[in-house]
């Protein structure tokens, strides 16, 4: 059986909600960067957090530059914004940099304000859950 990890950073709670949602599905329990988390042996790691000013929840960045490539195979990103586009570039940067393989990335809306008001909604949370299962699926089945 291989081993997966979900980890999230959230301001708004929008990501927390995403990664409860994996994580009842897959059966993992997803932690809070803010216990910084250490994980070993993990095959696949889901990194769920939000976009703000562009960039990436800026606790995400300084917590990925701590994921060790010997513990954690490979990465997916499950990313919401208020625009439901952007990508969380600085975090695969600096993952790929450090050797660990970002094999995809999930985004969806997040609300700011009344901008995507009411994302992430029911349809985002299982859009992010069939990701999860399909990234598991060609990943991890060999
Ligand atoms: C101060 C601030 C800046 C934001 N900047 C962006 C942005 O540049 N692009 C975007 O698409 N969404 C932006 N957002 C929306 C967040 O990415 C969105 O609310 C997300 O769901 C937050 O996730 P979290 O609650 O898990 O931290 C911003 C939100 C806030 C509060």
């Amino acid at each position: 059986m291989k081993k997966t990890g979900i980890v999230y950073a959230t301001k708004t709670k929008h990501s927390e909600k995403l990664a409860k949602a994996i994580g009842s599905a897959l059966d993992v329990k997803p932690q809070n960067i803010d216990s910084r988390p250490r994980f070993t042996g993990v095959d696949l790691l889901f990194i769920v957090g939000g976009i703000y000013g562009g960039e990436s929840n800026e606790k995400l960045v300084e917590y990925v530059k701590s994921i060790d490539p010997a513990a954690t195979k490979a990465v997916a990103l499950v990313t919401n914004c208020a625009s439901g586009r952007q990508k969380q570039l600085s975090v695969r940067r600096i993952l790929e940099g450090n050797g660990v393989q970002v094999v995809d990335e999930f985004v969806c809306k997040g609300a700011i304000l009344f901008v995507a008001l009411r994302h992430p909604d029911k349809k985002d949370l299982a859009n992010a859950v069939d990701f999860t299962k399909t990234v598991i699926g060609t990943s991890m089945e060999h």
